[in-house]
């Protein structure tokens, strides 16, 4: 795939910012409400309230993530929601369908993914809670028909061992052709190497992404 304009999407982004911001405020509510340990994401650092503005490439890469997205896409690992808000940003008012999996145990993301079925009304939403290696894969198997019709798999949830294998396979029978699946935390070896070995399959190629760091993501494109 060719490398897309990464100074145009970077300008794209920002244009949002008006909007993106309300939405952060409201995320930011309820996290606070919550009164629960915040889990860092594409937005906070572990415990942290202030944005990580090195993540700037990150916020870019998945909005343009939902601008590339049809039908339907989906998250493992929804957090607080940022990354889940960016792609919707992305988006525009495109009719999406857009599936959820997260251990849902903080107090906070129930009430941030209310917020976010709440203010994006063309999207119609699924949270699916539990451990993903069960919930993905049993959502899968009973959801056969959805097989190769998704456009955009965000995985960033347990990012390590068995459940990131599970969550990439699972992520892969979804995938059309021409989605992207993305994975976060590639600074570690075990994880990029993960996404090396589906590159090495021949079946997707580097989808030619914003660099990213701190932590970083990688974007693969089915071919
Ligand atoms: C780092 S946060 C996600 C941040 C979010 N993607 C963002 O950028 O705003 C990780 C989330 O993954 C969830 N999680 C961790 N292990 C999981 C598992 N085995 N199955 C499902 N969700 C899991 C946690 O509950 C947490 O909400």
């Amino acid at each position: 795939m060719a490398a897309f304009d990464h100074q145009a999407i970077q300008d794209e982004y920002v244009s949002t910012f008006p909007v993106r911001d309300l939405h952060i405020d409201e995320l930011k509510n309820a996290i606070l409400y919550s009164n629960d340990f915040v889990e860092g994401g594409a937005f906070y650092n572990n415990g942290q309230l202030h944005e990580n503005l090195c993540q700037f490439t990150k916020q870019a890469n998945l909005y343009w993530a939902g601008k590339q997205a049809t039908g339907n896409i989906c998250e493992v690992g929804f957090g607080t929601g940022h990354s889940s808000l960016l792609m919707l940003l992305g988006t525009g008012d495109k009719a999406l369908n857009f599936t959820i999996f997260d251990l849902v145990e903080r107090g906070y993301s129930r009430p941030c993914f209310t917020y976010l079925e709440s203010k994006f009304k063309n999207v119609s939403f699924e949270l699916v809670a539990g451990d993903s290696f069960t919930t993905f894969t049993e959502w899968v198997q009973n959801n056969s028909a959805k097989a190769a019709t998704y456009s955009v798999v965000n995985i960033d949830g347990m990012q390590r061992g068995h459940v990131l294998e599970s969550d990439m396979r699972n992520a892969d029978i979804l995938l059309k052709s021409g989605g992207l699946m993305i994975v976060n935390h590639t600074q570690y070896g075990d994880i990029s190497g993960a996404v090396d070995d589906y590159v090495a399959t021949g079946k997707y190629t580097d989808a030619g992404v914003i660099r990213t760091w701190d932590p970083p993501h990688r974007v693969i494109q089915k071919v």
